[in-house]
């Protein structure tokens, strides 16, 4: 976590996983709305991206924006970009989905000056696992459905950590 508010702007988060399709832009749907719902638009910009280039500028796979709307989250105008080295300048706060995420992200930082904002996701996660969100992507709708539990929770808790960090006054905050 970056200790200090940064002075004059939003504090920006990021949220990386391979394709951009699936499961990062579930958490920035998420974690946009609950931004909104909490009155923070104004403090916290939110984007995602993928490690992978494949499905630049397409929108999130309907699998997952079918399991997202049913659940009262809207990503149909969210369009995937990948993820580039001035992203980990621009961000304050980089979450990636898991460690082949972690991994790639970090081979964009050679000199290792951005590891500290760069996170696993699930590290947040009250019930962590192995730390990693599954790729969904070549299963069933099960994993959709489970993909979108892990994504709501650990979106929750990490903006009452943002919170803490920054003295935003959020449900459930301190
Ligand atoms: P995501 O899922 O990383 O959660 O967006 C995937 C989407 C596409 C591919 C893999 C994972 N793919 O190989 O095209």
């Amino acid at each position: 976590m970056s200790p200090k508010r940064p002075s004059g702007r939003p504090v920006r988060v990021l949220f990386v996983c391979l394709g951009n399709i699936c499961r990062s832009p579930l958490a920035e749907g998420l974690f946009q709305q609950k931004v909104t719902e909490a009155g923070l638009d104004a403090e916290v910009e939110v984007d995602s991206a993928g490690t992978g280039g494949w499905h630049v500028g397409a929108p999130p796979d309907r699998r997952m924006t079918a399991t997202a709307a049913q659940r009262g989250t809207d990503l149909s105008r969210l369009q995937a970009r990948q993820l580039d080295r001035a992203d980990l300048d621009e961000y304050d706060h980089v979450f990636v989905m898991d460690k082949a995420n972690l991994h790639d992200t970090l081979a964009l930082d050679p000199d290792g000056d951005h590891g500290t904002r760069v996170r696993l996701f699930r590290e947040f996660d009250p019930e962590p696992g192995d730390y990693q969100v599954p790729d969904p992507y070549y299963g069933g709708p099960e994993g959709f459905d489970r993909v979108f539990d892990i994504a709501d929770r650990t979106t929750t808790a990490i903006l009452r950590r943002l919170a803490g960090v920054y003295g935003w006054d959020v449900p459930g905050g301190q």
